[in-house]
């Protein structure tokens, strides 16, 4: 049940900064509370998990379950193919990698039918812009591309669309609109064709996943819901698990706002030559002090600044690395340039590797996943 004035929009633009709300209000649980059946599925916590960064999920447990019991399991995730690939999608990539590394079958979602009804983003530079710049990159992250299934929502077969169709009955205008706050066509449709994104791959023909988990960003849990409630309402139709989800928290923007492709300064793009990387990491939002006196009496806030979580998300997977960051900002011994040099060679190392397994990737890509005809 939606609290008054505590509504989240999936498409948008509000940042999630009271994560304990989302347990009480929306009956997401913690991610501690399934780490003991993580260890038993033999899956160490990625320094996402053990960061609390993934901080929420429904229903993992029972994924994990059935892992364990050695029943084959699933993820899925979407992305629009609008703008470049930047940092905050390496996150979920990264999830991803993790996930397939410990036998999850990964499912790739270009939301191509999304970006059009939604955003308005002309075909032909959907479909490069989810090839060259979204899966080129995923593989060149570490996505295994020979055990991955790329598609796009445009494209793919019967079973799924046939889902779209019958689950538009099992929703009505009241609900989409408590849910999302407006119930324009292009909004139902790339609703309900998100829902058949997640529950097709349980169909025989798209493999037979029983067990899906979904790990997606707290703002899009109205479209989880919703999934839920329809795979519960085709009972009889057509037999369908509700999907699982996990929940991560959104890195924030350079600019301490939330990060955008739309705002090139608030992130950076994995192709972002090393001069623009550079400044855009130089001028980034810190929690540092006024004066560098004065840092060295009352210490930085890391908590508030935009360079610790680069090198918390993304640049310092060593706990003991990250936890020096951390001690010696608040300390006061640690200050902001030596900071950011230190973040800085890290990212220059990154990216430079990154570069080299883009351009091999970029071959494969095309070669992965079936591009719409128009
Ligand atoms: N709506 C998602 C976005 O805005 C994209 C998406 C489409 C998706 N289908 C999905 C995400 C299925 C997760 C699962 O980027
Ligand atoms: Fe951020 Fe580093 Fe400055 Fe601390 S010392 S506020 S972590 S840049």
């Amino acid at each position: 049940m939606a609290e008054e004035g505590f509504r989240l929009d999936p498409w948008g633009h509000i940042e999630i900064k009271d994560y304990d709300r989302l347990y009480k209000v929306f009956g997401i649980r913690p991610f501690s509370e399934v780490l003991p059946l993580l260890k038993r599925a033999g899956m160490e916590p990625s320094h996402l998990i053990a960061r609390g960064i993934i901080f929420g999920h429904r229903d993992f447990d029972k994924v994990l379950e059935a892992k364990i019991r050695g029943e084959p399991v699933a993820v899925l995730t979407g992305f629009m193919p609008s703008g470049k690939f930047h940092f905050g999608h390496k996150m979920v990539v990264d999830q991803l990698v993790y996930l397939q590394r410990h036998g999850f079958k990964v499912h790739v979602v270009i939301a191509d039918a999304e970006a059009y009804i939604v955003r308005r983003i002309p075909r032909e530079e959907a479909v490069r812009i989810a090839v060259e710049e979204y899966i080129a990159n995923m593989i060149a992250l570490g996505l295994d591309p020979k055990d991955t299934v790329f598609y796009f929502q445009t494209n793919r077969g019967t079973a799924y669309y046939r889902l779209i169709q019958l689950f538009a009955g099992k929703v009505t205008a009241a609900e989409m609109e408590a849910i999302y706050g407006d119930v324009s066509p292009a909004k139902m449709m790339a609703a309900l064709t998100q829902a058949a994104d997640i529950l097709h791959v349980q169909l025989d023909e798209y493999g037979g996943y029983r067990w899906v988990v979904v790990p997606v960003g707290a703002d899009q849990d109205p479209h989880l819901r919703l999934t839920r409630d329809i795979a519960d309402r085709m009972k009889g139709v057509v037999e369908l698990e509700r999907p699982a989800s996990t929940y991560h928290k959104l890195q924030p923007g350079l600019d301490g706002k939330k990060m955008s492709s739309s705002r090139p300064d608030s992130t950076i793009f994995l192709t972002d030559p090393p001069g623009e990387a550079r400044r855009k990491l130089f001028k980034a939002l810190t929690g540092g002090r006024a004066t560098a006196e004065e840092q060295r009496k009352l210490g930085g806030v890391p908590e508030v600044c935009t360079v610790y979580h680069m090198d918390l998300y993304h640049l310092m997977p060593s706990e003991e690395e990250v936890g020096r960051v951390y001690r010696d900002c608040k300390s006061g011994r640690l200050l902001c340039g030596e900071c950011k040099l230190l973040a800085w060679s890290k990212l220059e190392r990154f990216l430079e590797d990154h570069r080299r397994k883009l351009e091999k990737a970029k071959d494969i890509a095309w070669r992965v996943v079936e591009a719409p005809r128009f």
